[in-house]
């Protein structure tokens, strides 16, 4: 289920949404850049946002929702603290990389995008991310780690959790 967001609290944002359209030209395609605005402003696209949009821009809710689960860019649920990324691109998959996602996966109890409850991480699977000659490699926020071996997924883990 989708989380949500109290609108009260979230004001001064809601506010700064509202201006961000209004400022845009209605007649050239604003739903993108909208949605830019709108998960660097609240961290991701609630239920609430996505109706707002709707409402100020008068693009239907299905359109919306629609660019929002497509693009990876866009995230429907908060991110952790730290964002956990392996890379799936080829390189990284002859490596093993799968099994370093499982293990991840069970090492922080949670499938492939998805937040842990206590909302430390976020795990998800990437693209290329530019570091080949490392493969397998991983993410944790901004730290890459390469040549990684399913058995120092619970070191690195801990590390972060410290
Ligand atoms: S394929 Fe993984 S870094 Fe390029």
């Amino acid at each position: 289920m989708q989380k949500t967001i109290d609108i009260v609290e979230n004001k001064a944002n809601f506010d700064e949404l509202a201006s961000y359209i209004e400022a845009q030209d209605a007649s050239q395609g604003v739903l993108m850049q909208t949605l830019h605005k709108a998960q660097e402003l609240f961290g991701y696209l609630p239920i609430e946002v996505q109706k707002f949009i709707s409402e100020k821009t008068g693009i239907p809710m299905a359109e919306i929702y629609g660019v929002a689960t497509f693009y990876t860019q866009f995230s429907l649920e908060p991110k952790g603290k730290h964002t956990v990324g392996v890379c799936m691109g080829t390189a990284c998959y002859v490596k093993n990389a799968q099994l370093v996602l499982d293990k991840l996966a069970s090492e922080l109890k949670i499938p492939v995008g998805a937040t842990t409850e206590d909302g430390l991480f976020t795990l998800e699977a990437t693209r290329c991310l530019g570091c080949c000659g490392l493969a397998p490699v991983m993410m944790v926020g901004e730290t890459v780690y390469g040549k990684v071996d399913p058995k120092d997924i619970p070191d690195i883990i801990k590390s972060y959790r410290e």
